[in-house]
């Protein structure tokens, strides 16, 4: 019980139903049901719904929760100018984690953290995000904002919000996937933190907010942005080859490869290929999904024997390219999405709470004299 490990590798620090990962096998699953039936069949609002009541809804269910989640798209008064004081220099995922945190202040209850309550803070932060990373990105081109359509889904209205225009239904399908996908990944770091955070019985805001600031990190949601940099620094396909093996000789990180979880494909990484495949043939970005794919391969040959195999990051950034989202949106796509499974983490942490209070080895020296300021 009281060994060190590092990382907290192979640590079991909460029970969950929400979702299940074998990282041996490639499985990974909501509230048992498959990420590919998932990615196939359903909708990100559906995928909420199921994470967040640990059950598929009814035809009526599924309608008054998007109901009640596009009617408060949204943002509060006065949060669009707040926006639109922001430097326009500043990066989206501190615009959205600084935004996360403000929509506290629009709450006449904010603290309350009940399960109920955590709910329904849980739905506007939700339902409010899309809004700020699309008024944010327009306000910093110098384009007007466009108001959210409460017609249209989750997905269909960020593209909306950000484009100008309703995306078509092969967009709006790809872009909807992504969100599946990335809703939730057992205790990764970010939902631990907002476990952590939440089990103070502090609030929602204050969880989701050092969630983001988890998120951000570049050893995890951060990933899909490195990935996209290292695509754009390589030249050409025959440029791959080298490009990888210099890395790895060099010690470097690939990005996009390895998981702490995944000692084999990452099953969110077959779906996202195929789609990468999918949608760089549609907007004639081959080339750069033909680089993807070429790095997988001498990948392959070169660590696969280590157990690292691409990640949901690898294949999202091609995907994200290929929608037209600006490099510095890949990150806050996966944290829109991840916003409703850290959520649902919440609601389960509330439901039957204890502190999180592990402790840590004392590792240095003890009796260590008082040195007097003049004899140091
Ligand atoms: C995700 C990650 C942090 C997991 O880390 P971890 O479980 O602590 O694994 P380690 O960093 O200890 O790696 C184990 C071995 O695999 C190698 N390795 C891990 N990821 C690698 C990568 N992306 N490229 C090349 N080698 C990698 C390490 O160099 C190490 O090799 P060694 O045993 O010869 O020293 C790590 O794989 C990584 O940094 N990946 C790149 C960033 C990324 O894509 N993050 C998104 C995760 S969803």
């Amino acid at each position: 019980m009281s060994t060190f490990v590092k990382g907290l590798e192979g640590i079991v620090a909460a029970q969950t139903e929400m979702s299940f990962i074998d990282g041996q096998q490639g499985i990974l699953e909501y509230v048992g049901i498959p990420i590919g039936e998932l990615s196939d069949k359903s909708t990100f609002e559906e995928t909420v719904f199921l994470l967040w009541n640990k059950r598929l809804p009814r035809a009526d269910e599924l309608k008054a929760f998007q109901r009640e989640l596009r009617s408060r798209y949204h943002l509060p008064a006065g949060m669009a100018n707040r926006l639109m004081a922001l430097p326009t220099s500043a990066e989206p995922m501190h615009v959205l984690r600084t935004m996360v945190s403000a929509l506290s202040m629009h709450d006449d209850n904010p603290n309350a953290n009940d399960v109920e309550s955590a709910r329904i803070k849980s739905l506007f932060i939700l339902a409010r995000a899309p809004a700020i990373i699309a008024h944010f990105d327009r306000y910093r081109r110098g384009l007007h904002i466009i108001d959210p359509d409460p017609s249209l889904s989750f997905a269909a209205n960020f593209l909306y919000m950000l484009n100008g225009e309703k995306p078509t239904p092969t967009m709006e399908r790809a872009f909807d996937i992504c969100m599946i996908l990335h809703a939730d990944h057992g205790l990764n770091n970010s939902t631990f933190a907002a476990r952590v955070i939440i089990s103070t019985m502090s609030d929602v805001y204050s969880a989701l907010t050092g969630a983001l600031g988890s998120l951000r990190g570049p050893l995890h949601g951060g990933a899909n942005e490195g990935v996209m940099k290292m695509l754009n620094e390589i030249p050409s396909i025959e440029a791959v080859e080298e490009y990888v093996k210099g890395k790895l000789e060099r010690k470097e990180k690939i990005m996009g490869f390895g998981h702490r979880v995944y000692k084999t494909r990452d099953p969110r990484a077959l779906a996202l290929k195929r789609l990468a495949a999918q949608l760089a043939k549609d907007t004639g970005n081959q080339a750069l999904y033909q680089k993807s794919s070429r790095i997988e391969e001498i990948m392959e040959r070169e660590v696969a024997a280590k157990g690292i195999y691409p990640n949901v990051d690898f294949y999202s950034a091609t995907t994200y390219h290929c929608i037209g989202l600006r490099l510095d949106l890949f990150t806050p796509m996966f944290a829109m999405s991840r916003l409703g499974g850290w959520s649902g983490h919440i609601i389960e942490q509330l439901s039957d709470n204890r502190l999180f209070r592990p402790k840590a080895e004392y590792i240095g020296p003890h009796n260590a004299p008082y040195v007097p300021m003049g004899n140091r």
